[in-house]
C-alpha cells in the first residue's frame, strides 16, 4: 500500500514484533523478511518492501532519496538528538527549587547548613522510599548524581570487596580478570565506567521484559570472574524495556559461582512514564532477600531527569549490610551531603505524589515529542523493511535499529546534514555494534518543531544509506 506524504499510514494490521536484539517490540521491519540480518514483522506502511523492487524500481527510489537528501542538506540545519537531556521547558517545571529552601532546619530540628548526616535528610528518603518500593532504612540520598554512586560503589568493591567478598575485586582483576554481565543494547556510561577499570564486559539480549535470564545464567553459573550485571530495569535505556517481576526474581535467586555477584540495578527511569499505564519496577530487595542473596542488588535512582539533570539527588538503596559498607567507605571521603539540596526537594515535592504528579507534567511536554518521531519513521520507512524502531511508553529513548550494516553510514550522512546523533555503536560495550545496525535516538532535548524536523532527516538517511546498500548488492 503507498499512502501519499502525510496521510495517515494503515495501521491496523500493525503488530508489535520482537527486535532484532531481543529487545522492544519494533515497528517498521517484517517478519521473515528477505534482509539477512533485520527481523521483520507483518506491519504495514505506505512504502512496499524495498527488497521487493525491482532493480529498475530501486535505482529510482535511490535517485529520489539522494535528491530528498540533497534538499536537506540545503537546509542548513542544526539539530542535535545526541544526549538524554531534559529540555528547558522541563527544566522551567522545577525552577521553584530556585527559591528553596525557605527554612535551615529539617524535621529532625538538624541544622541542614552544617556537616553530618551522611544517609541524606530522611524526610527525603522517605519520599523515595515510597517511590523506589524499599524502606526509607535501605535508602541513602547523596549528591547531585546517582552515577558517581554506581562509580564509587564499583571502587569500594575494587579496592576492599564488598560484605561477602572473599578478597577486594582488584585482586581478582590483577590475577585473570573481572568480569560484568552486559545487557545491549544499554546504556553507554556503564560500559565506559568499565572499560575504565579495565573490566571485561560479556554481552547478553536484552529483552522486553529484561535481561536473557537463560543468556546471564550459563555466564554466571561456573565463572567466579563474573562479578556483576547492570540492569536499567524500567524504561531501560535505550530499548524502553521493562523488567518483569520474574526475570528480577530469576536475577537475584540464580546460582553464581561468584559469592559477591552484584546486580547493579540502575532505575533512573522508575517514574519517568509517557503514557497513563504507568509500570511498576519489580520489587528487587525484597525478592533478593526471600531468595537467600539479600546482598546481591543495589538500587540506584536520581530525581536527574525531575528536577535539574545538574543539580538534583542521587539515590541509593540496598540490604542493611549493603548500606552499613557503603557508608563506611563514603564516610572516608565526605562529611555529608548536600542536605540544603536534600531539603529543597522535600519542601518542592511534599510527597512522593508530588513526584509522581510533577512527572505527569513531564509527560505532557516530552510524550508529543515520542509520537514525532514515530510518525516521521513511519511515515518515510514504513513498510520499506530497512527500519525497525521502539515505541517506548517511559524513558528517554527509542531504538531504531536499520539494515545491518547501514548504522554508521546513517549517522554520517544525518551528521553532513546538520542533524548530530549519537555516534552508531555506542549502546554497545567499547562502541562496537557487531552489526552496525543500532542507532539510539534521544528527543527530549529540542523543541517539538525541531524534533519533527530532525527525525524527517534522519528517515531520509535511513532510506537513503538502505538503497545505497542494497543497490550494491548488500
Ligand atoms: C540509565 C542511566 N543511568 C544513570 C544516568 C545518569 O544518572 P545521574 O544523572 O543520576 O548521574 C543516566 C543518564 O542518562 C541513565 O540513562
Amino acid at each position: 500500500m503507498t499512502l501519499s506524504p502525510g496521510s495517515e499510514p494503515d495501521r491496523g494490521a500493525a503488530r508489535p514484533r520482537e527486535s532484532p536484539c531481543g529487545g522492544r517490540p519494533l515497528h517498521g521491519i517484517r517478519e521473515g523478511g528477505r534482509i539477512a540480518g533485520v527481523t521483520t514483522s507483518p506491519d504495514t506502511g505506505p512504502h512496499a518492501s524495498l527488497t521487493s523492487l525491482s532493480p529498475d524500481e530501486l535505482a529510482a527510489f535511490l535517485t529520489s532519496r539522494q535528491q530528498e537528501y540533497a534538499a536537506l542538506r540545503r537546509r542548513g540545519l542544526q539539530l542535535d538528538l545526541t544526549r538524554g537531556k531534559p529540555s528547558s521547558a522541563q527544566l522551567d517545571l522545577s525552577d521553584r527549587l530556585l527559591s528553596l529552601p525557605t527554612t535551615t532546619k529539617d524535621r529532625s530540628g538538624a541544622d541542614v547548613r552544617n556537616y553530618g548526616g551522611l544517609e541524606g535528610l530522611a524526610e527525603l528518603r522517605e519520599i523515595f522510599a515510597d517511590l523506589l518500593w524499599v524502606e526509607p532504612e535501605q535508602v541513602v540520598c547523596g549528591g547531585n548524581s546517582s552515577l558517581t554512586m554506581m562509580h564509587d560503589t564499583i571502587v569500594h568493591l575494587l579496592l576492599h570487596g564488598g560484605p561477602d567478598s572473599p578478597r577486594p575485586w582488584v585482586r581478582d582483576l590483577l590475577e585473570g580478570g573481572v568480569k560484568f554481565v552486559c545487557p545491549v543494547p544499554g546504556y553507554d556510561r556503564h560500559f565506559s565506567m568499565l572499560a575504565s577499570f579495565g573490566i571485561e564486559m560479556l554481552t547478553v539480549p536484552m529483552n522486553e521484559d529484561g535481561p536473557d535470564v537463560a543468556a546471564v545464567e550459563a555466564l554466571v553459573r561456573d565463572d567466579p570472574a563474573v562479578k556483576g550485571i547492570w540492569v536499567v530495569p524500567t524504561y531501560a535505556n535505550p530499548s524502553g524495556a521493562v523488567c518483569s517481576q520474574e526475570v528480577a526474581a530469576a536475577l537475584v535467586g540464580m546460582p553464581t559461582a561468584a559469592p559477591d555477584f552484584r546486580i547493579f540495578w540502575d532505575n533512573a527511569y522508575a517514574f519517568h512514564h509517557l503514557t497513563e499505564q504507568e509500570a511498576k519496577s519489580a520489587d528487587v530487595l525484597t525478592l533478593a532477600a526471600a531468595s537467600g542473596h539479600p546482598n546481591r542488588p543495589v538500587m540506584f535512582a536520581s530525581t536527574s531527569k525531575i528536577t535539574f539533570a545538574g543539580a538534583g539527588v542521587g539515590v541509593l538503596a540496598a540490604s542493611a549490610e549493603n548500606k552499613a559498607w557503603f557508608l563506611r567507605h563514603l564516610s572516608m571521603g565526605s562529611i555529608g551531603p548536600d542536605k540544603v539540596n536534600h531539603l529543597r526537594h522535600v519542601q518542592f515535592f511534599g510527597s512522593a505524589e508530588g513526584v509522581r504528579e510533577h512527572m505527569r507534567r513531564h509527560r505532557a511536554i516530552i510524550a508529543p515529542k515520542f509520537a514525532a518521531v514515530d510518525e516521521a519513521l513511519t511515515r518515510a520507512l514504513g513498510g520499506l523493511e530497512v527500519a525497525g524502531w521502539t515505541r517506548p511508553t517511559g524513558g528517554y529513548f527509542v531504538n531504531l535499529d536499520v539494515l545491518d550494516g547501514t548504522a554508521a553510514r546513517v549517522v554520517a550522512l544525518a551528521g553532513e546534514a546538520g542533524i548530530a546523533l549519537t555516534p552508531a555503536g555506542s549502546s554497545f560495550p567499547l562502541g562496537k555494534d557487531p552489526r552496525d545496525r543500532n542507532i539510539r535516538l534521544a528527543p527530549t532535548f529540542p523543541v517539538l518543531h525541531e524534533v519533527e524536523a530532525a527525525m524527517t532527516g534522519v528517515a531520509t538517511c535511513v532510506g537513503l544509506a538502505a538503497a545505497e546498500r542494497l543497490s550494491a548488492g548488500g
